[in-house]
């Protein structure tokens, strides 16, 4: 594997705190409706809690896309073509990311992540696979344009951005992030995106909210993170996990629920709580075909390919960056 290049760090105090972790823990707990934002899930432990929900009988997403890039791997190479650098948005699955390389002849492999060491054990691993491929890890928050690597400079990119991550934003944040990524990659890079579908709420709830109690795991997984890199006390036993459908946006939400009045100090500030309150931890927004394509639009994107599975549950999209172009 070659060395990252352009790395860009976290920015943290003397004392090892991850500030931007700390300053969106302080800003979220202070709210009326106690929120955090869903990209601090994915700490080590939490990365790993998440590669074991996509093992869950009732977590289709996963096995949905895995299978739509196993039957339209053909049509999605062709619309694609090879020689591109893929940069994908996120360390990478074991299986999706071998799909896709494998059936487009790629010039290169550019993950992007956060997690450090998640990335870097991911990408060895994906060089191993592919031996003869170029792969370039870059630490960095993705939400901003990413100075990719000089020796990719050049080539067409394919950005790839699947298990609909996409949907765990608002519609503001998801639009910013698909401009950046617009940014990053340039005009004439396609894009290769994951999207759920709107369903049977049934499904949908049980889809994050899990028999086995692996998706409590991974939303309790937050407040441990909490308590040990920002010096917090939040007593995690406390809190129940619930997964709530909000039809008005179209989305799956999780919730860490107090069980019991509670008080709690993180990083020196104290917090109070009653019973039934909640914090708010993750959206999963669902789509049509037809909010997701007026949502790639409005981030720059113009909708080319749209494949689904054979149960119609997930779909996958190929977007191309057009030029700007003045439209009525
Ligand atoms: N983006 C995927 C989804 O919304 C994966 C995911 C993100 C997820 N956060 C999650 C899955 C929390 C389960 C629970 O489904």
């Amino acid at each position: 594997m070659n060395s990252p290049k352009g790395l860009e760090l976290v920015e943290r105090d003397a004392g090892g705190v991850d500030l931007a972790f700390r300053a969106d823990v302080l800003a979220g707990l202070a709210e009326q409706q106690k929120a955090i934002p869903a990209r601090w899930f994915y700490d080590d432990a939490g990365s790993q809690l998440f590669e074991d929900i996509t093992r869950l009988p009732e977590y289709y997403p996963t096995r949905a896309e895995t299978e739509i890039l196993r039957a339209r791997a053909g049509e999605i190479a062709q619309l694609i073509g090879p020689g591109r650098a893929v940069v994908e948005f996120g360390s990478g699955s074991s299986v999706k990311t071998p799909l896709l390389l494998s059936a487009i002849a790629p010039a290169a492999y550019v993950p992007l992540d956060i997690a450090g060491d998640f990335l870097r054990a991911a990408a060895a691993d994906l060089a191993a696979k592919f031996p003869g491929l170029p792969v370039w890890p870059v630490e960095a928050d993705f939400m901003r344009r990413v100075e990719l690597p000089d020796a990719v400079e050049g080539q067409p990119k394919l950005g790839f951005f699947p298990g609909s991550t996409i949907g765990n934003m608002v519609a503001r944040t998801a639009t910013d992030l698909l401009r950046s990524m617009r940014e990053t990659l340039g005009v004439g890079a396609l894009l290769l995106i994951g999207m759920d579908l709107v369903k049977d709420t049934d499904v949908l709830i049980a889809a994050y909210d899990d028999a086995a109690g692996v998706t409590a795991r991974f939303n309790r997984n937050l407040i441990h993170r909490i308590n040990r890199e920002l010096d917090g006390d939040i007593p995690a036993e406390l809190f129940a996990h619930e997964a709530r459908w909000n039809d008005t946006y179209a989305r799956i939400e999780m919730h860490l629920v107090a069980g019991a009045d509670v008080s709690f100090t993180v990083s020196g500030r104290r917090f109070a709580m009653l019973a039934g309150e909640s914090i708010h931890t993750e959206n999963s927004h669902k789509f049509t075909r037809r909010t997701a394509n007026m949502l790639l639009a409005a981030g720059g994107w113009e909708p080319r390919a749209r494949w689904t599975d054979s149960e119609n549950r997930f779909s996958l999209l190929l977007a191309e960056a057009r030029p700007p172009r003045s439209a009525p």
